[in-house]
C-alpha cells in the first residue's frame, strides 16, 4: 500500500502536544482513551543526590572476575546500550509514525526513577545511555536528568559515559547550549525530508522544517555535532529526497542516516514494498558522487558508513531490514512508565518499575535483570511468515 501525504494542518502552538485530526491517508483505528500524563517538576539537586549516591562506578582493570560481572544475554552479547525513553508525548505526529488521533498512553516517572535504574544499568556495564521519546525535549527535568547522568561513570572502561539523544529537534534552536552545558555528547535528529513541504506533511506541522533545521545549526554550534540526522525512507513516499540529502550532508556537514522502515507504527501502513533497500539507496548515491566505504566505530554500530570520493558529507545506512544486525544487538530499553524491553520488537515489557516501587534492593534488582535479559530475543522476524506486531509501537518505546 502506498502512503499519501497528508494536507499540512495548521496549528498555533506545537510546543504543546497538538490537536491535529486525521489527514484520513492512513487506515483508521479505534480512538484510545488517553490516560492524564502526569508530568515531573524539575528536581532540586539535594533530592537528585539521594537518588544518586553513590555517584560513580569504575572496577579496576585488574578486579578479580571483572568481564564476569558484565551484563549480557542468554547469547553471549554484552548489553552497553541502554535506552531510556522520558515520555510517550510528541508535538510532531509523523504520518508513517502515529495515526494523528491517539495522543501519549503511559505514565512518566519522577527523574529520581529513571536515575537510580540508569545507575544500576551503568553499574553492570552500560557505556552509552541515549534519551528517547516520544520526543524527550518536551520532558521537564530533562536538563537535570542528564546533568546527573553525566556524574556516573562506566563501570567497565576508563572512557567517560557517553550520553546522546534523539529528538525532532523542534525545540532544539531555544535547548542546544543548555543540553551541552548539562553534559549531553551527541544529538541526533530525524528529519524525513529536506523539502520544507514534504516535511510539514509528513510531520502535519506547518514551517517544521526550518525549525528542525535551525535547530541542527543550533546544536553544531553548540558544540553537539557532528549531528546525525536520521532519515525514514518509504516507497513513494519520500525516497524522491535520497540526493537531495547527500546534498544536505555535505552543505550542513551532517551525518544523514537512512533508515529502512520497520513495521513499529502506530497504525498499520507497513509492508515489504514500502522498504527502500539499502542496495537501492546505495545506487542512487553513488550517481551523485563515487561513494567510499568507511571503517564502523565499534562492533555494535548498526549504520553502515560511506563519505564521497571528495571526502564531504557522511551518509550511514541502517538497513535492519534488508540486512538485519541483530547479531551484534547491545541494547536494552526502559520506557517511560519504567517497564524494561529486551528487543524493540518484544511482545512483552517487563516491570521494572513495580519491582522498584515494592521496594527492591539495588542487589534484588541487579538479579531481576539478570534474569530478564537472559530471555533477549535473538533476532525480529521482519517480513517473515507468522511476524507479530510488537506489543508497543516505536512513539510508546522510544527508539
Ligand atoms: N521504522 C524505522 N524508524 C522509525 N522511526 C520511527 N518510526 C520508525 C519506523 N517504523 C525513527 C524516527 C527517529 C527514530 C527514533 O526512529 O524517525 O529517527
Ligand atoms: Fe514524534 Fe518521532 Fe514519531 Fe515523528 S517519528 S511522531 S517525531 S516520535
Amino acid at each position: 500500500m502506498a502512503l499519501t501525504l497528508p494536507p499540512i494542518v495548521q496549528r498555533e502552538d506545537p510546543e504543546e502536544v497538538p490537536e491535529i485530526p486525521d489527514s484520513g491517508s492512513l487506515p483508521e483505528l479505534p480512538m484510545v482513551v488517553t490516560p492524564p500524563v502526569p508530568t515531573a517538576q524539575p528536581m532540586t539537586a539535594p533530592r537528585l543526590r539521594r537518588a544518586l549516591s553513590p555517584e560513580t562506578f569504575g572496577l579496576p582493570e585488574n578486579f578479580p572476575g571483572r568481564e564476569d560481572l558484565r551484563l549480557r544475554d542468554g547469547h553471549g552479547r554484552a548489553l552497553t546500550d541502554l535506552r531510556l525513553s522520558v515520555t510517550d508525548r510528541c508535538n510532531y505526529r509523523c504520518v508513517y509514525c502515529r495515526t494523528g488521533s491517539e495522543g501519549a498512553q503511559f505514565t512518566e516517572l519522577p527523574i529520581a526513577h529513571y536515575l537510580r535504574m540508569l545507575r544500576i544499568f551503568v553499574s553492570l556495564g552500560v557505556e552509552k545511555v541515549r534519551l528517547t521519546g516520544g520526543e524527550p525535549l518536551l520532558r521537564h527535568g530533562l536538563l537535570d536528568l542528564i546533568q546527573e547522568i553525566a556524574r556516573l561513570r562506566p563501570a567497565f572502561s576508563s572512557a567517560p559515559l557517553d550520553i546522546a539523544i534523539t529528538s525532532n529537534g523542534h525545540l532544539l534552536a531555544a535547548m542546544a547550549k543548555d543540553l551541552k552545558r548539562a553534559g549531553l555528547n551527541r544529538i541526533t535528529v530525524s528529519m524525513d525530508a529536506v523539502d520544507a513541504e514534504t516535511f510539514s506533511r509528513i510531520t502535519r506541522i506547518p514551517n517544521s522544517f526550518e525549525r528542525v533545521r535551525d535547530g541542527i545549526r543550533a546544536a553544531q554550534d553548540a558544540g553537539l555535532g557532528p549531528v546525525k540526522v536520521n532519515c525514514v525512507l518509504l516507497r513513494g513516499f519520500n525516497d524522491s529526497q535520497i540526493e537531495a540529502f547527500a546534498e544536505f550532508s555535505r552543505r550542513e556537514q551532517v551525518i544523514v542516516r537512512f533508515i529502512e522502515f520497520m513495521p513499529l507504527e502506530e497504525g498499520r501502513s507497513w509492508s515489504p514494498q514500502m522498504v527502500v533497500p539499502m542496495r537501492e539507496i546505495l545506487n542512487r548515491l553513488s550517481a551523485v558522487r563515487p561513494l567510499v566505504a568507511m571503517p564502523a566505530n565499534h562492533a555494535s554500530e548498526t549504520a553502515r558508513r560511506f563519505t564521497f570520493d571528495d571526502g564531504v558529507g557522511e551518509i550511514g545506512i541502517i538497513a535492519p531490514v534488508s540486512e538485519a544486525f541483530c547479531g551484534q544487538c547491545s541494547r536494552v530499553r526502559i520506557t517511560s512508565d519504567g517497564k524494561l524491553r529486551t528487543c524493540l520488537f518484544s511482545q512483552q515489557d517487563h516491570d521494572l518499575i513495580g519491582l522498584m516501587l515494592r521496594g527492591a534492593t539495588d542487589d534484588e534488582m541487579i538479579s531481576w535483570i539478570r534474569r530478564v535479559v537472559q530471555r533477549k530475543e535473538a533476532r525480529h522476524h521482519i517480513g517473515e511468515p507468522g511476524f507479530l506486531k510488537p506489543s508497543r509501537s516505536m512513539v510508546h518505546i522510544g527508539g
